[in-house]
């Protein structure tokens, strides 16, 4: 399968799919890096090491559908099977979701804590386990589907960086194997379940 990863920041989780994907069992093929930030230290990184990377800068809430329009399109010119946004920190539309699925990870267990500041959100809660949560972008912001998650617990004492940290070592596992099971496998939808198996989506 053929993956566009878009990425807003550091890109670790990028960089997880790139290592993953050097094993050409892996199933899945990282075949571009897109971002909505020309300077993100991922695009950087993905460029070290041989995929080819383009920015699309946010242009302000204004030019909002213009610019997903523009995005849309530069995603569809790497003929995408599947896109990845791991820590793009920009909403999609509907465009972008038409080119091809697209697999979000958040830092909390959907439906609790969505938007930007998922893990502030669940200390400020003071919930005792939170995690993370790959799931299909509908037009929602992290609403769609659920495909999997895992559970992290929150400890005594800890702060917006440390519990992040500690969701940040488990996700990008998660991801990797999520994406690479949906490439080797396939999936369905039954309403919000996914089911592996049948070819597409
Ligand atoms: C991750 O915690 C992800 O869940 C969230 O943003 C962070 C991105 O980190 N959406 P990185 O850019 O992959 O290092």
């Amino acid at each position: 399968a053929r993956v566009v990863v878009l990425i807003s920041g550091t890109g670790s989780n990028m960089a997880a799919l790139l290592e993953a994907a050097e094993d050409p069992e892996y199933g899945a093929a990282v075949v571009a890096v897109g971002s909505d930030r020309e300077n993100a230290a991922g695009l950087e990184l993905a460029e070290k090491a041989g995929v080819p990377v383009f920015a699309e800068p946010f242009r302000g809430r204004g030019e909002r559908a213009a610019w997903n329009a523009d995005l849309a399109a530069r995603i569809a010119s790497y003929h995408p099977d599947l896109v990845v946004s791991a820590g793009f920190m920009r909403i999609l539309g509907r465009e972008v979701i038409d080119v091809a699925p697209v697999v979000n990870l958040h830092p909390a267990l959907l439906p609790s804590f969505p938007g930007a500041h998922a893990v502030r959100d669940a200390l400020a809660h003071g919930v005792r386990v939170t995690g993370s949560t790959v799931h299909f972008v509908d037009e929602g912001v992290d609403t769609g589907p659920i495909i999997d998650q895992v559970a992290v617990r929150v400890e005594p004492g800890d702060d917006e960086a440390s519990l992040h940290a500690r969701i940040k070592a488990v996700e990008s596992r998660l991801l990797v194997e999520t994406v690479g099971r949906l490439a080797r496998e396939g999936w369905r939808l039954e309403g919000r379940h996914v089911r592996p198996g049948a070819a597409g989506n």
